[in-house]
């Protein structure tokens, strides 16, 4: 276990769920987690940065990560003229192979830091103008994969690698579970949990069969488990991002030329973990 990240020193005062009657979540808390991984590791550099999500699905966490990270690094309220010389909030892109623009538009429409690529865009691919866009507005691009980077295998896992050393100024790679014990048996946890939940979704989504299937035949549960397990089996560690790295061919002063940090942020005792890697261009953050 990592020790907690201490708070970023132009941190504001951090959201609590004591700010806000209606306090979020519990899946929401990956996502302060993520936010609050990447506004220590990039300190006062992270405003050079634009990070784009380039397996944002149907969303992901990525929205979250963003209301939390600007809140986070916000200070507040400026001056008049500490306004005019603030840096502007951090900005978030949702891309994918296969774009979902209309959900993603709505949570663009929510914030001002957040827009999208309704294209497809290929990570081991990436079209060239989307990093140059970020180029002249003078920002680095640091790519996301929240819950994603497993469901490559080696080889195109090796093609995405490559291409974002190429043409990026970092990584992120960020995954709820891992190939430990206490990842499986969460696993069975959160089979558990779709137990427990399964008359608020079927309300919620005007759903009834969702009690069938989780109650009289919980082919629901197991599923989740299932995938899980299967998901758990496809994390990597870190020695093996680090070995694709190697692999994807760039030479051996390339990879040199990059830092691999990674750590477990615990966000529910003993079962929820947040499992990230962090590489950056060295020296690019100063
Ligand atoms: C499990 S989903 C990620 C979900 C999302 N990040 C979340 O947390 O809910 C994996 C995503 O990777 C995308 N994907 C697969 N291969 C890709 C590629 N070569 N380039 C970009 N996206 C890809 C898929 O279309 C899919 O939406």
């Amino acid at each position: 276990m990592v020790p907690p990240i201490p708070p970023h020193p132009h941190a504001s005062r951090p959201n609590s769920s004591l700010d806000n009657p209606h306090p979020p979540p519990p899946i929401l808390l990956p996502a302060r987690i993520v936010a609050r991984l990447l506004s220590h590791h990039f300190g006062p550099s992270i405003h050079n940065y634009t990070f784009i999500d380039f397996c944002a699905g149907a969303g992901g966490p990525t929205p979250s990560i963003e209301k939390h990270l600007n809140a986070s690094i916000s200070t507040s309220p400026p001056s008049y003229a500490e306004a005019a010389t603030a840096p502007p909030p951090v900005q978030f892109i949702l891309t994918d192979l296969h774009p979902h623009p209309a959900l993603w538009s709505a949570a663009a429409s929510a914030s001002p830091n957040l827009s999208y690529v309704s294209s497809s865009v290929d990570a081991s691919n990436v079209p060239q103008h989307l990093i140059n866009d970020q180029k002249q507005k003078g920002k680095k691009v640091f790519r996301l994969f929240n819950l994603a980077f497993h469901h490559f295998d080696d080889t195109l896992a090796r093609k995405i690698l490559r291409n974002t050393l190429e043409t990026s100024d970092g990584f992120g790679i960020f995954e709820l579970q891992d190939r430990s014990l206490s990842g499986f048996l969460a696993c069975c946890l959160f089979g558990l949990g779709a137990m427990v939940m399964a008359p608020y979704y079927a309300f919620l989504w005007g759903a009834p069969l969702v009690l069938v299937w989780t109650y009289l035949v919980p082919a629901l549960p197991a599923v989740l488990v299932f995938d899980g397990w299967m998901s758990s089996l496809r994390t990597r560690t870190v020695g093996e991002v680090k070995d694709l790295m190697g692999s994807c061919g760039l030479g051996e002063g390339e990879i040199r030329k990059w830092e691999v940090r990674s750590g477990t942020e615990r966000f529910i005792p003993g079962v929820g973990y947040v499992n990230w890697i962090i590489v950056t261009r060295k020296g690019s953050q100063e």
